[in-house]
């Protein structure tokens, strides 16, 4: 399958070692609009072409499947570019920066028989699907509270001060967790944000959920982590802590996952690392883990191989639906009630 990708940071070179190396991918594009990153690409790969314009690639390359790994704000435009041509697209999170424009662009993808994911990898990590997993099969009993943390060195936050609120650009990660493992939709949200930094975005988001089935959810998201923490993403273009823990409370049982146990430690005479293994370990150039999971699982839906995906788009849709409602009341101090959907799989 033709394959390209848009969007060569952080996050678009990890994508990129997973793409090139994928079985059944041939990555014949890329796209940024700095020189020297595509430069970095097509000088060792002859076999991709690079632009510096998104829809340019999408026009002259061919593609059965981009992959979008932009700053947030470019995802509906990009993702509708994608779609309008009957190219399939794999968004990163978030999908959109409002409940609209993601309904708008799951609905394009509908229409047009298009197969869209967003990127929530952590349904595609081991210990988070083995969660859902054992709450599915009961487990757990009845799930009745839920609790998620995911805190982040401020070093990265002047990268996304003024790209993203945090509920959207980390939390999001946590509302569809949430949704996944309460299977239920969210029809209250009371929170508190706080703007320590100065930026156009806060960096600290607290909320508290109320879900349909009666379960209750409380979601903490910060970049006030210091530059002394362990880092537990260590790749060779980026380092720091991700500090996320879940916890899921059922009626006979609780789940609980924190990312900063993992069992490996590194200690160099720059920094000392707990590097996390599961989501995209890189090895010798290859990164593996949940991000490669994904990556492969969007690629077979792509070829029609798999019904349904794992990653929910409506569930995309009804987690951007609450984070607009937690930005509303930590704006205004009031609760805000979520009109239920129709009927969801989340
Ligand atoms: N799933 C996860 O855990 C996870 C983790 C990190 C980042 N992300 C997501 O990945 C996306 C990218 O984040 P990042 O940290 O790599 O950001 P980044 O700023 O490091 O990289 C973004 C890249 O996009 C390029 N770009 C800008 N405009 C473009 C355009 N019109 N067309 C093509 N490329 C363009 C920039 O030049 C830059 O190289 C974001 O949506 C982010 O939320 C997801």
């Amino acid at each position: 399958m033709r394959v390209g990708l848009a969007g060569l940071g952080r996050f678009g070179k990890l994508h990129l070692a997973v793409l090139e190396r994928l079985a059944g991918v041939d990555l014949v594009a890329v796209c940024d609009p700095r020189p020297d990153e595509v430069a970095a690409v097509t000088s060792r790969n002859n076999a991709v072409a690079g632009f510096s314009d998104f829809e340019s690639m999408l026009d002259a390359s061919d593609l059965g499947a981009v992959f979008i790994v932009t700053p947030e704000p470019l995802h509906p435009e990009q993702a509708l570019a994608a779609i309008s041509r009957g190219i399939a697209a794999f968004v990163e999170k978030p999908l959109a920066m409002t409940a609209a424009e993601g309904e708008r662009i799951s609905s394009a993808a509908q229409a047009a028989d298009v197969p869209l994911q967003v990127g929530f990898v952590l349904r595609f990590d081991v210990q988070h699907a083995l969660l859902k997993s054992q709450i599915a099969r009961g487990d757990l009993g009845a799930v009745v509270s839920l609790r998620t943390k995911r805190n982040v060195s401020k070093a990265w936050f002047p990268g996304f001060g003024d790209r993203a609120h945090p509920i959207h650009e980390t939390a999001i990660h946590d509302l569809d967790l949430l949704l996944w493992y309460a299977a239920s939709p969210v029809t209250r949200v009371q929170a508190i944000e706080r703007n320590l930094s100065g930026m156009r975005y806060p960096d600290g988001c607290w909320a508290l959920l109320e879900f349909a089935s009666g379960a209750v959810g409380i979601v903490e998201t910060s970049w006030f982590i210091p530059a002394g923490a362990p880092a537990n993403v260590v790749t060779p273009t980026w380092r720091g802590t991700i500090d996320a823990e879940i916890e899921v409370v059922g009626q006979t049982g609780t789940g609980r996952i924190r990312l900063l146990d993992a069992p490996l430690s590194l200690w160099t005479p720059d920094y000392t690392a707990m590097p996390e293994t599961g989501l995209w370990p890189e090895i010798a150039g290859a990164v593996a883990g949940a991000l490669r999971e994904e990556d492969a699982h969007f690629i077979a839906r792509v070829r029609g191989r798999l019904p349904e995906s794992t990653a929910s788009v409506a569930a995309a849709v009804a987690g951007l639906r609450i984070a607009e409602a937690v930005i509303a009341s930590a704006q205004s101090g009031e609760s805000v009630e979520i009109s239920l959907p129709d009927s969801v799989s989340f």
